[in-house]
């Protein structure tokens, strides 16, 4: 049987910078309970105009460029993790195939922050029973047009900020060592309302209902302190157990790339699994929480660093909405 790899990897973030001083200005909240609670110093929001699509695009470009291969020829499906679709439909797959022309195949994933491992679970397995040589994933949100702005939102509005990351996965030998050497995947529906946005488009009887806007069910809501209690379960026990499935020990693993929530999160997951934070990569500071976008951004910014060199061992964990979860443990 032959295995995929990860071939490539791109990112994109919008140009315009928001600070936790400008997020003071929109509403009650400050720099230090902001950089205290969550660790994020900025975020970054599209300007007007400026669309998934677009960051998009750009990511994917990126990705293709460093797989040595072209977009418009030969890519053989592409999947769009996103909780912030460009349109009600069809999705943003649709869009961002339509920058390169021609018919492959495409298609939106809803699973939030664990988004891009799930489609990472796809594209491996389309890859690897020879339906496709080449699968991008691409991660692309735009949050900050669908937030709260006002103090009201300020627990959620805080903590996202807009991007895109894309990696093309392709096929490889069996016999290569490198390749998606496991995937494990998680979730609870019973807790789907602990972070949600609880406007339903098919639940009410007129999905446009003005009056139902005007209660602002179309913000997210989310219960903080549940979801940071679920995350830390979660998250070890996932990447455990992918490690477990990949044969791998955590000691072998080179770098640790966890979804950006929260940096609290991510601090507690590595000191309770006894990993050197030299290993773990965050860039939550800078991007703020980029849901499905953020786990390919940090791989990006691994390629552009040199860190993702022949042999070395990657191990990705996420953790969203849903509640939904997963590891990926892969060998460059
Ligand atoms: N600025 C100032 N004060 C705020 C803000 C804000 N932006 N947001 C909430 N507060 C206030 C609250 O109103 C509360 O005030 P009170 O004590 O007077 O009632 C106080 O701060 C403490 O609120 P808590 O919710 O108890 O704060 P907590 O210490 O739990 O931190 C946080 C909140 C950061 C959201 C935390 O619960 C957390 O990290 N949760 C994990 C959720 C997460 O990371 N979600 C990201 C998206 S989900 C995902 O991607 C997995």
């Amino acid at each position: 049987m032959r295995r995929a790899r990860i071939a490539g990897a791109g990112m994109c973030v919008p140009e315009r910078r928001v600070t936790n001083k400008d997020v003071e200005a929109m509403m009650d909240t400050s720099d230090e309970w902001i950089v205290q609670r969550s660790g994020i110093h900025e975020r970054r929001w599209v300007s007007d105009g400026e669309t998934p699509a677009d960051l998009a695009e750009t990511a994917t470009r990126m990705a293709c460029e460093r797989a040595g291969i072209d977009p418009s020829t030969d890519l053989g499906c592409i999947i769009v993790p996103t909780l912030s679709s460009q349109y009600e439909f069809p999705g943003t797959s649709f869009f961002l195939q339509e920058r390169f022309g021609g018919t492959i195949p495409c298609f939106d994933l809803r699973a939030q922050c664990t988004g891009f491992i799930y489609s990472l679970s796809i594209a491996n397995a389309l890859v690897v029973s020879g339906q496709y040589d080449r699968v991008l994933v691409c991660g692309t949100e735009v949050h900050s047009t669908g937030l709260d702005k006002t103090s009201e939102g300020r627990d959620v509005t805080v903590l996202f900020g807009d991007g895109a990351g894309a990696i093309v996965v392709e096929a490889t030998d069996a016999d290569d060592p490198s390749g998606v050497l496991n995937v494990t995947l998680g979730a609870q529906g019973r807790y789907a309302r602990k972070l949600w946005v609880p406007w339903g488009s098919a639940l009410f009887p007129n999905r446009l209902d003005s009056e139902k806007l005007d209660q602002r069910l179309r913000f997210p809501r989310m219960d903080g302190r549940h979801v940071f209690k679920n995350a830390v379960t979660r998250m070890p026990e996932v990447m455990s157990t992918a490690l477990e499935a990949a044969g791998v020990e955590r000691a072998e693993i080179d770098l640790f790339l966890f979804h950006q929530a929260n940096l609290r999160i991510n601090e507690y997951v590595a000191h309770a699994l006894d990993i050197p934070t030299g290993r773990v990569r965050n860039n939550i500071q800078r991007y703020g929480n980029c849901s499905a976008a953020s786990i390919p951004i940090l791989l990006s910014e691994a390629w552009d660093e040199g860190l993702l060199g022949s042999g070395r061992l990657v191990a990705m964990t996420g953790f969203g909405s849903g509640f939904s979860w997963g590891s990926a443990v892969v060998r460059f």
